[in-house]
């Protein structure tokens, strides 16, 4: 690491203000931001970039095992953090699966065995809670005070599914404590009727994963996710939200001043069902992902939520699978599509291009949306998420007339293809910095394989909540 590094010229932009100023680095921290600063160390010339906080994103999934299928996503945490650095992302919250009879602890520890010494970004996990047992809700409170504050409940998906009485005892046990409940919701007998109604009269096709979880599915779990939580006092993060339904239901909620929050990703602003088009064939199969994505009026109520306040995150659910050799696996039976889509290095580039150049938001929400608010729902603010002195230097800068046309061979997941291909996106970054190390040159990924550190999380306060 250089003694210091300045980065002179550029325009800062946070969640609250955009200003031209210079920033200086040392020891890993922005140690001093003004006009005209000198450096006796290295000086990158950021004239016509923008100097934001590094992205965050809260939602990935890196050599997150598919049990049913014996496969992997195909993302590991060396090319999955790889690929977010190139895409101006500085830290990452990935998934520790707990099986059936194991410990919270135990499945954190060996989780953070695989990834310690791969990720060249910093990181942290969330517990996923399958198996709700006295002896695991007795783990919740040591483990918030252990930095890990969030942890995740799925409403759907077999052998991983919490039904709702597991779900009221993870929202008491997190609720006392600081802790926050992430939350995949979708109605579990509803899907599981609906692919059941399909499979029988043999319509295998991708577009039936699509028909077969309908926004009713979600928008319901989502209000029952909700009730739940307001039962019991607890603060929830509801993850992926694709539908204006479940979005109302999110708003009404927060407008009666609960601790909810919620997250989108790019695939819902960007993408609609059209991909599911029967005419696509099998290659709709690149785009099944639970929940899916929806009509185009949907959409728009997404991107109105963001700009409103209604949604406060957007996360990329990087959940990767090859085209030739693991989404084909539900060739002849959509329920053996493994779900999922990659989108950890074109997050930023998405939000920005759709969002701040569409006119759609401002440059301070898209920092806000993809920074600020994850680091402050997850429990590492202004350490992350700022550019306050004295907190960690991560970077992202960007040239924002910059434009990169996507095509999978660029971009840097393990991956043959990706859901954006052809698409003309301006916010790559031309530097990431992680903790004052350039992690991103040029464009070019340049960080050492294990690097990244476990960031230790604070609990949360509701009222602190975006
Ligand atoms: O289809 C998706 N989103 N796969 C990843 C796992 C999840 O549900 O978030
Ligand atoms: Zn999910
Ligand atoms: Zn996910």
């Amino acid at each position: 690491m250089p003694a210091e590094i300045l980065l002179k010229g550029g325009t800062l932009v946070t969640a609250s203000e955009t200003r031209e100023g210079d920033l200086l680095v040392r020891g890993g921290k922005i140690v001093e931001i003004g006009q005209g600063l000198q450096t006796t160390g290295q000086v990158l010339d950021v004239t016509d970039h923008l100097v934001m906080p590094g992205g965050i994103d809260s939602h990935v999934h890196l050599s997150h095992p598919i049990d049913k299928l014996g496969i992997k996503t195909a993302d590991d945490f060396f090319t999955g953090t790889i690929a977010a650095a190139c895409g101006g992302v500085t830290t990452i919250i990935d998934f520790a699966l707990q099986r059936q009879g194991d410990s919270l602890a135990e499945t954190l520890e060996s989780r953070v065995g695989e990834v310690r010494d791969e990720a060249v970004i910093d990181y942290s996990l969330h517990p996923i809670v399958t198996d709700v047992r006295a002896e695991t809700l007795a783990e919740i409170p040591s483990l918030i005070g252990e930095g890990f504050p969030s942890f995740k409940v799925m409403m759907t998906y077999a052998g991983k599914r919490v039904n709702d009485t597991g779900l009221l005892n993870v929202l008491e046990a997190t609720s006392q404590h600081g802790g926050i409940v992430y939350l995949h919701c979708e109605n579990d007998a509803a899907v599981t009727h609906l692919i059941d109604r399909y499979s029988k009269r043999g319509d295998t096709a991708p577009h039936f994963h699509e028909l077969s979880r309908p926004a009713l599915v979600e928008a319901e779990a989502t209000y029952r996710a909700i009730c739940l939580a307001e039962l019991m006092g607890a603060s929830i993060c509801i993850a992926h939200v694709t539908n204006a339904g479940a979005a109302s239901h999110i708003r009404n909620a927060r407008e009666r001043g609960l601790p909810v929050v919620a997250e989108t990703c790019p695939q819902y602003l960007t993408l609609t069902k059209e991909v599911f088009d029967p005419s696509r064939g099998f290659e709709s199969a690149k785009f099944v992902c639970s929940p899916p994505m929806r009509g185009e009026e949907h959409r728009e109520a997404l991107w109105d939520a963001l700009k409103e306040g209604g949604l406060q995150q957007v996360a990329s659910d990087h959940a990767p699978f090859r085209f030739s050799d693991q989404k084909t696996l539900g060739r002849g039976d959509f329920t053996r599509i493994p779900n999922g889509l990659p989108g950890i290095e074109t997050r930023l580039p998405l939000v920005f291009t759709n969002g701040v150049k569409a006119g759609r938001i401002d440059v301070n929400r898209f920092v806000e949306l993809v920074s600020t608010n994850p680091a402050k729902i997850f429990g590492m603010y202004p350490e992350k998420g700022s550019l306050d002195i004295g907190t960690d230097a991560d970077l992202n800068v960007i040239d924002p007339n910059r434009e990169v046309e996507v095509d999978h061979e660029i971009l840097h997941s393990a991956m043959d293809y990706s859901p954006y291909e052809g698409m003309r996106l301006a916010g790559f970054p031309t530097w990431t910095m992680s903790r004052g190390d350039i992690i991103v040159g040029q464009g070019e990924p340049q960080g050492d394989r294990g690097r990244g550190q476990l960031v230790q999380r604070s609990p949360l306060a509701p009222e602190a909540l975006p």
